[in-house]
């Protein structure tokens, strides 16, 4: 889809293509890379029953806010704000910067997911902790080749965005997201069927609360919001291309559903084999480089191969999805508000992403001596943009639509005037205003150590 100013807008022909776009979005790293260690590493149950609450009590509610701001202003988000209300324009331009840090190592991890759609063909699988281990150590920690593999994952989306080819890519989501799905039930069986398997289902589904600190609490916030790609426009910018006739409320109900489905699945696949396996569940951001493929090895040599194969390219994909959102997002600032032509504004931000994508992925070996606060570069960019910028993001956004916007017209974009009915919009309406800004804002204070 590309903008065109001045001219009609492209407007997603079907309901199921704008589901799809939006889910393509959604549905990427956060789940199945993301998801699975932050559980692993924040103790389990507690973290994903406060995970899920979020996602129920603020990520329903703040999509909804971003599809009617979006659809209403059929304007990406920057420009959005500015035509709404001046005095928010800095929460578009907020976006702009969030999408720009998590670009500064999305790609990285990308770049190891396409990796290992090689290392799993040559069948570089075992169960043995300490070979897995070494196997993602030593790419994680090289230099010239971890950055090679960023090179190509940049590449992919460079060439996708510039080209304006995003909707060839969405149409191929379509058939790759079911299989996506498939195969996760697929591993969920081996996973589950594996001896002590059950042990580790128990770590994830049964809460232990003496677990739940302040940045426990604010890193299961930060998930949700990544996990959505909701707080920085994104969801704005998507719904800008949708017609006045689609129902918001039901797909700001299925996208977060079909998200949530997706990460529950990967962490039933990945915590469970880790606790049979006794691999470590703390190790953090290896964790599905290191579980997947011992999951794999127990399926025999061929079996592995084809499985491995298929879901580190499932991977790739469904990351590639993602991150061509957050990359539009930053592109298409520079083209509406800086002017720049589409082949300057994609070379120009995908190269200030790479030199970012070089430090995250340096920080990883090399570089792992410099850390602040305990967090090397590429946690801090983590860090960062998702427990900081989208929190604020998100706080900004639901304030403007609960407070600003005006509660009659507010009504009119989610209704379309009138036509659908949103039984619970007063529930809506009250959440925007005081209950997620409020649980935003403690979680976040009590996460940075402020209360
Ligand atoms: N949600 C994506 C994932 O889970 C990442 C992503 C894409 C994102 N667009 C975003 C995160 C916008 C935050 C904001 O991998």
């Amino acid at each position: 889809m590309e903008q065109h100013k001045g001219s009609a807008r492209d407007q997603f022909v079907s309901k199921l293509g704008f589901i799809f776009a939006a889910a393509g979005s959604a549905v990427g790293l956060g789940n199945i890379w993301r998801f699975p260690y932050l559980a692993g590493r924040h103790g389990g149950g507690a973290f994903v029953l406060f995970y899920l609450i979020c996602i129920i009590v603020i990520g329903f509610g703040l999509m909804l806010a971003e599809f009617a701001v979006g659809r209403h202003t059929q304007l990406s988000s920057v420009d959005a704000f500015k035509k709404l209300d001046r005095r928010f324009t800095f929460v578009g331009a907020m976006g702009v910067l969030a999408a720009f840090v998590i670009m500064g190592y999305y790609p990285v991890v990308g770049g190891w997911s396409v990796a290992y759609i090689f290392k799993t063909i040559m069948g570089q699988l075992s169960t043995d902790a300490a070979v897995m281990e070494q196997t993602f150590g030593s790419l994680v920690g090289g230099i010239a080749s971890p950055i090679f593999w960023t090179v190509v994952y940049l590449l992919a989306n460079v060439v996708i965005v510039i080209k304006g080819i995003s909707d060839g890519i969405e149409k191929a989501s379509k058939v790759m997201m079911p299989l996506l799905f498939i195969l996760l039930i697929i591993l969920v069986v081996r996973s589950l069927t594996l001896p002590g398997a059950m042990e580790g289902l128990k770590y994830l589904f049964v809460p232990d609360f003496s677990k739940l600190t302040g940045d426990v609490l604010l890193a299961a916030l930060g998930q949700a919001f990544f996990s959505l790609s909701l707080g920085m426009g994104c969801m704005i910018t998507y719904a800008s291309y949708l017609s006045k006739k689609e129902n918001l409320v039901q797909s700001a109900i299925i996208v977060p559903t079909m998200d949530t489905c997706v990460a529950l699945l990967a962490g039933v696949v990945i915590i469970p084999a880790t606790v049979a396996f006794g691999f470590d569940l703390g190790q953090g951001p290896g964790l599905v480089f290191v579980t997947v493929p011992a999951i794999l090895a127990t399926m025999g040599p061929v079996l592995g191969r084809i499985f491995g194969l298929t879901f580190f390219l499932l991977l790739s994909v469904a990351a590639l999805t993602s991150s061509l959102s957050l990359m539009e997002v930053v592109v298409s600032y520079l083209i509406d508000n800086r002017g720049w032509d589409r082949q300057k504004a994609v070379l120009g931000s995908s190269t200030a992403m790479f030199i970012i994508c070089i430090a995250a992925s340096l920080s990883m070996g090399i570089w792992s001596g410099f850390t602040i606060g305990g967090m090397n570069i590429f946690d801090l960019l983590d860090w960062f943009a998702n427990n900081v910028l989208l929190p604020l993001g998100g706080i900004f956004i639901t304030l403007y639509v609960g407070w600003f916007w005006g509660v009659d017209k507010v009504r009119d974009e989610i209704t379309n005037n009138g036509e659908v009915r949103f039984a619970l919009f007063n529930v809506w309406i009250f959440l925007c205003r005081f209950v997620i800004p409020l649980i935003i804002a403690i979680v976040l204070l009590s996460g940075i150590g402020i209360i």
